[in-house]
This record gives C-alpha cells, structure tokens and sequence, in this order.
C-alpha cells in the first residue's frame, strides 16, 4: 500500500479496504498510545482549520483534540461565524485556507462542496459529513466492532430507518469492502441510490461480504450481530418532515422485541446524536406533537448498549487523528 500522504478523505469509495484496514489500525495504535500517556505530537509546526456549517458535538471535539495530541493548532469556524458561501465561494475560501492551514476539515451540505474545497484548497480535506457521506464516523464505528467482536469480515450488520442519507450510504460502503453483510432494513422508497447499492454489491463480492435490501425488519434482523440506526429526521432537513417520517419509519424503530430477534450477541449501534428520551428539545417536542417517548430507537435498548455507544463515540477521536496523521504524512517508527 502507498502512503496516504496528501490524500484528501471525502467518502471511502475513494479508498482500498487495504487502507481502510490500515487507518483503522492506525487510530487503534494512538488510543493505545493515549491511554498509556505516550505523546505523538509530531506535528508541531502544522495548523488544521475546521469548517462547520452545520452543527456539531463528536466531530468537533474529536478534530480538536486529536489535532492538539499531534501538537496541531486548530481553528474552528462555525455556522454563522465566518463568510463562506454568503460572502464568497467555497473555491476561493478554499484557496484562503490553503496557504494559511495544513489540512481542512469540512461539515456541511452537498457532497460537491467538500470536493470543491479539494479542488481548490492544496491541503488534505477530510470530510466531517455531508448530506451523502460520514466517512471518519465509519472507521469509528468499524473499530467498535472490531474492538468488541474481534473481527469485522462476515458479521451481519443490519442498517435500521433513513438509509439514503449519509449514515446509510457510508455505512453501506465500509461494509461492503470490508467484507461485512450489510442489510438496509426500510421501507422501500428509504432504500440507498440505486447506483450506490450497485457498486457496493461489487465491492462485496470482492470483499466476501454482501449487500441487501429489504423492508421487513423480523426478517432483516435474523442472525444480526449489529443493529445500528440513525435520527430520521437529518440536519438541514425540514421540520415539516417530521409527522411523515415518524409515521413512515416507527415500524422501523430498534426495540428490546427487535434486538431479541438477532444474534444472541447482538449489539446496538447509533452514530448519535440519538432520540432515545424526551430529554432534548426536538425529543419534547416531538413527545408532544405525537404521543411518543422515544423514536429511532428505545430508551431500554439504548442503556442496555450504552458502553458500546459511548465506545463508538470515543473512537471518533481515535479514528480521526488517524485521518489527520496519515494524509498529513505521519511516518510509523
Ligand atoms: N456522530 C456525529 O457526527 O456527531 P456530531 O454531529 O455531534 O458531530
Ligand atoms: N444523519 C445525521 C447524522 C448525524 C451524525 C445527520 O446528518 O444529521
């Protein structure tokens, strides 16, 4: 495998499994190093800039601590804060960027933002979401599994709710070529981009992994090892879509009935944020509008799997320090 050096990190259909496996390994070296207090802060003298234009807790948090453990600076640039797109383009923002920072991390709205940041910035850009893709959450959340199950080829890996959007699509991906047998469970028009599903059946093939599509969930869920769901309701979305979505994807809905159905070691999985409660502001409101206490997921299942959420959501970091490290050229010693 050649050196990811200078790579940009938009969706993994631009990467081998081989360097999937070997960002994965790498973020589970530095949480090795992290726990045992080895400094790894071998770039000192680089600055990474982070632009969100849409809001963020695990991402965020996750770029700025790993840049401070590789001994980076890091400037955060929110929502509302800076003038990209309101008053200049994202090529020419790009461009400024890049002669002021050594790698730019993007979360925002289409897919083709980020590549035209790429485009334009000469620096490594990671993608930290887009509409289409999550790809640093799926290198998270494949060394949870990893990490718990010891082994990521053959698991069956079963997809729950909006599997068109970002977590659907790259989960799907990372499934694909890593050789997991990835399932989509929804009702058929929240099936992925016919496209996609295509090119991820060959990347299965290859991979000794598979892709399926199917809208029944007892179905779906037989002999899962990983149950995973996401909001149905996705940032930039309208709020006029909740009613629609809530009544079109609570069949879909993980719950302690469902997760009995899948493997006896079945594990649950949520890029989170997760409505498992009414303690948030949209959960209460939502509770309100529609009688409801919960809605992608119980709150039962959720406690039950909790250390294996708050896992993936430490691995964010992990695995995003990886991203960092090996586009900006970390050389293992
Ligand atoms: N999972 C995830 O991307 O979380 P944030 O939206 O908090 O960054
Ligand atoms: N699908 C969600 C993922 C959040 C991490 C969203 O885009 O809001």
């Amino acid at each position: 495998m050649g050196s990811l050096k200078g790579r940009h990190f938009l969706t993994l259909r631009d990467f081998t499994p081989e360097e999937i496996t070997y960002l994965i390994d790498l973020a589970a070296k530095f949480k090795d190093m992290k726990r045992r207090g080895i400094p790894h802060d071998v770039f000192k003298t680089k600055n990474v800039a982070l632009i969100f234009e849409k809001t963020s807790t695990r991402t965020r948090c996750a770029f700025e601590v790993a840049a401070h453990d590789l001994g980076m600076g890091s400037t955060y640039l929110d929502p509302s804060g800076s003038q990209i797109g309101k008053k200049e383009s994202i090529a020419d923002t790009a461009q400024v960027l890049g002669r002021m920072f050594d790698g730019i991390e993007y979360r925002g709205f289409a897919q083709d933002r980020v590549e035209t940041l790429a485009n334009y910035a000469g620096v490594p850009v990671w993608n930290g979401l887009t509409n289409e893709y999550h790809p640093t959450q799926i290198l998270a959340d494949m060394l949870t599994i990893r990490e718990h199950f010891g082994d990521l080829k053959g698991r069956k890996f079963v997809y729950m709710g909006d599997a068109r959007y970002n977590m659907g699509n790259s989960l799907m991906i990372g499934c694909a070529k890593l050789g997991l047998h990835f399932t989509a469970c929804a009702p058929e028009k929240y099936f992925p981009n016919a496209d996609l599903v295509e090119e991820c059946k060959e990347w299965a093939e290859t991979s000794g992994g598979s892709v399926t599509l199917e809208t029944d969930p007892e179905k779906a869920v037989k002999g899962a090892d990983v149950i995973y769901t996401d909001v149905w309701v996705s940032m930039g979305e309208p709020d006029e879509i909740w009613a629609e979505r809530i009544k079109e994807l609570s069949p879909y809905k993980v719950t302690m009935e469902l997760m009995n159905k899948a493997s006896d070691e079945a594990i649950f999985m949520h890029c989170l944020p997760a409505f498992h409660d009414l303690e948030t502001k949209i959960g209460a409101e939502m509770g309100e509008r529609f009688g409801i206490k919960d809605m992608e997921v119980t709150d039962e299942v959720f406690q039950k799997n909790a250390e294996i959420v708050f896992n993936e959501a430490e691995n964010r970091m992990h695995t995003i320090k990886a991203v960092m490290a090996a586009t900006l050229g970390y050389e293992e010693k």
